[in-house]
């Protein structure tokens, strides 16, 4: 009895970390897509709000302080998210494993109402993470997608943010890539957002309709204005820097 409540709270505790972690990282990548819609008001905008995020805090907080705090909340908070999901996966393949034949008969039931859900935040949760490596090597540290000496880091006052977003999403294939990530982050968050709030006990049945709705609108927002930047790159609707 002990050994079960203890697997419950554990199984439950995780939950609970998966679903803050989750609203952390849901809150960044609003936070991202707003900031990044800055690029359709012109270079200096967007060149300023890149230098306004490492300035973020003064001088309260020295240079870049801020911005580390933010990394390494960010940064725990992945990896809490990816233990917390893989370790609940385990889990509950565990229990299903050692279930009596009736239950399993059951399980089965219930695995095909859920194994779309479990399927798309499993590998497509894989191939956000294999996103954000890219992501980071290609626009913070420019050693992938920009042919030799086109990426520019930032140095002293002068952050070229701009014209790396344009060169970076020339690239059709790079563009692509993204357009396809960012398709799976929109059923990502749609699940993932969706199972927070049942987490989080908001699940009342008079609010059901409310909080769908709330994960769809959140999902699709995210989705469509990140696929906005890479088309309008590719269109001219962005242009470049003069
Ligand atoms: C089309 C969609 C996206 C665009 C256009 C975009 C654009 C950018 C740009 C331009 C930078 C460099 C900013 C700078 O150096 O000031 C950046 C950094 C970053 N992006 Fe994105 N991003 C997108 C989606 C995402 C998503 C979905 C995530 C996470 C799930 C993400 C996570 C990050 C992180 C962690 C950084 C590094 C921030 C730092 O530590 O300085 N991005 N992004």
């Amino acid at each position: 009895m002990t050994g079960v409540l203890t697997l419950y709270r554990t199984s439950v505790g995780k939950k609970v970390i998966m679903a803050v972690t989750g609203f952390i990282l849901v809150g960044f990548v609003v936070f991202h897509m707003y900031g990044n819609t800055k690029v359709y008001m012109g270079p200096e905008v967007f060149n300023a709000y890149a230098a306004g995020l490492r300035t973020l805090g003064e001088p309260v907080f020295a240079y870049e302080h801020l911005l580390w705090l933010a990394r390494l909340v960010l940064i725990s908070s992945v990896v809490l998210h990816i233990w917390s999901a893989a370790s609940l996966t385990r889990q509950s393949q565990k229990t299903t494993a050692g279930n009596a034949v009736g239950t399993m008969k059951r399980y089965g039931a219930q695995k095909r109402q859920t194994g779309y859900a479990a399927y798309t935040m499993r590998y497509g949760g894989l191939l956000l993470f294999l996103f954000i490596i890219y992501h980071l090597l290609h626009l913070t540290f420019g050693v992938v997608g920009f042919a030799p000496g086109q990426y520019q880091h930032p140095e002293g006052d002068a952050y070229q943010v701009y014209s790396n977003f344009i060169l970076g999403f020339r690239n059709p294939l790079v563009s692509g890539f993204y357009i396809l990530a960012m398709i799976f982050l929109g059923l990502h968050l749609f699940h993932g957002v969706w199972s927070m709030f049942q987490t989080l006990g908001l699940n009342n049945a008079k609010y059901t309709g409310l909080l769908r709705g709330l994960a769809i609108l959140i999902a699709c927002v995210v989705a469509i204005v990140n696929i906005s930047f890479p088309i309008a790159v590719l269109v001219g609707i962005i242009p470049p820097a003069a």
